[in-house]
């Protein structure tokens, strides 16, 4: 049936009007399923919120739908096939969501969802764990493809693969796209789970980060000991660990392990300038986050610090003792985890080799270390010429008012770089969260009108898309 887009955006508007309270609702409802993926006690709720997403696949008039079992949490597929000369969209998401520790610093409970207004969202943000990152993101692309159905609007066929371990890792993907290639075939795979800079200049996300996560431990004497009698004798673990994290940066923020810029991509100053026009002011960002100064790497900017650069960082360290009071000892373990950002094109697993080689070597005798690797991902970029890109920028105008900018992202979507490696299939990143959305952080919230103009652009994407397709 034919369709202007004129047309398409006026009935999406009203569609989106009068569907408001419902759209909030079913998000709502989601929300209130703990599907926290790294905590095996949820490990039933992470099974339920499969089963609301397969039960909301099959409402919006998908076929094969199915919870794909695999040796973590499940994956869930649906497809809508309009017809075989009309182009595929793979959607890709995750219903899983992080820890909501430190639970004390939330102002309400993070399964039970309320909205808010904020200075950012004066419209209402819901807040719960999840609520942009993905659930409220993901749900979008479900709600677009129902209003597309309903309006019987010219459509793409779409295939939905929501996953449940993206928090931790996606160890299961893998192997669940390697045995449905077939199924999984596409013409582009489209996902929301990145952000914008701000709802009045949205930007299409034209590249993640890759991420090596390690954890080290130093073991020193075999118990621990008394640290007068032994204080002054024997290497202290954590001494030794806090040396060794502290000289893996050189004076400059330089990531000293050798090799470890060997295969950095360096970007021209002219896209690099062009990249920073558009990055947020540095004293908003400083003040978004309470710090009075910010630091990193000498001679690059907080835009290019955040995004084309590689970093290391220290997430967790612990040994000895911290409870209450004083105790006098010398701990026989240090323990830290340590994750890296990475950049085109370094590659995960080699530079977790290097990581490993150069930590053993730098150690002091007296100590053993040991070196694992979690979990891993490599970079990503996708291109701006291609007929996704400019459908999605066309839509993005339409519903913002403002031609979207192109921007690198700092997180990690691991298997972004796979689905290319095994699919061959390229992504694009259709994100509408805010930095200060809180994703990862107590009181984690996503903005009522981030969630509707998501689902009209992603509507209107799908129209674009298919016409460029068949135009080209
Ligand atoms: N959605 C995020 C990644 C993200 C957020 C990318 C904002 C760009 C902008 C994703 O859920 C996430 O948190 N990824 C993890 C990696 C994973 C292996 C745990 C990350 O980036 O730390
Ligand atoms: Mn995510
Ligand atoms: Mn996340």
């Amino acid at each position: 049936m034919f369709c202007t887009f004129m047309m398409l955006e006026k009935i999406m508007k009203k569609e989106l009007q009068n569907q408001k309270e419902i759209l909030i609702e079913e998000l709502i409802e989601f929300l209130k399923i703990p599907s926290i993926s790294a905590d095996p006690n949820y490990k039933k709720d992470v099974k339920k919120a499969a089963e609301w997403i397969k039960n909301g696949l099959i409402e919006i008039g998908c076929s094969s739908v199915q919870i794909y079992e695999t040796e973590g949490h499940p994956v869930v597929y649906g497809e809508i096939i309009v017809s075989e000369k009309a182009p595929t969209v793979l959607v890709y998401g995750h219903y899983d969501v992080q820890p909501p520790d430190p639970i004390e610093l939330w102002e309400s409970p993070p399964f039970q969802p309320v909205i808010k207004k904020t200075d950012l969202h004066p419209k209402g943000a819901i807040f719960a764990r999840g609520a942009c990152d993905d659930k409220g993101q993901m749900l979008m692309h479900l709600k677009a493809a129902e209003l597309l159905n309903k309006n019987n609007t010219p459509k793409n066929n779409i295939k939905f693969v929501i996953e449940g371990e993206e928090e931790v890792g996606s160890d299961h993907l893998e192997k669940f796209i390697t045995d449905h290639k077939r199924m999984l075939q596409s013409d582009i795979i489209l996902i929301s789970d990145t952000g914008i800079n701000s709802i009045e200049n949205p930007a299409i996300t034209t590249g993640l980060r890759g991420l090596s996560y390690m954890e080290v431990s130093v073991t020193g004497p075999n118990r621990d000991l008394h640290s007068g009698l032994y204080g002054g004798t024997v290497a202290n673990p954590i001494n030794i660990l806090c040396d060794m994290i502290a000289s893996l940066h050189d004076e400059n923020k330089r990531v000293k392990i050798p090799g470890f810029y060997d295969q950095v991509l360096e970007i021209s100053e002219l896209e690099r300038s062009k990249m920073n026009k558009n990055g947020t002011d540095e004293n908003d960002f400083k003040a978004s986050i309470g710090i009075q100064a910010v630091m990193g790497e000498k001679g690059f900017t907080t835009l290019d610090r955040r995004s084309i650069r590689p970093t290391l960082d220290v997430n967790g360290i612990w040994g000895g003792y911290s409870g209450e009071g004083a105790k006098t000892v010398i701990p026989s373990q240090a323990h830290a985890k340590i994750s890296m950002r990475l950049v085109p094109n370094q590659d995960w697993q080699n530079i977790s080799q290097l990581f490993e080689q150069h930590f053993k070597a730098i150690a002091p005798k007296g100590v053993k270390i040991e070196v694992t690797t979690h979990h891993g991902g490599n970079p990503y970029v996708t291109p701006t010429n291609s007929i996704a890109y400019n459908a999605a920028e066309k839509a993005y105008r339409d519903v913002f008012g403002v031609v979207p900018h192109a921007k690198r992202d700092g997180g990690s979507i691991p298997i972004v770089p796979m689905f290319e490696k095994v699919l061959g299939t390229k992504t694009l990143l259709m994100g509408f969260g805010l930095d200060s959305d809180a994703i990862h952080s107590p009181n984690e919230h996503y903005g009522i009108d981030n969630y509707l103009k998501g689902i009209e652009t992603i509507a209107l994407f799908h129209s674009y898309f298919k016409d460029l397709f068949h135009d080209q």
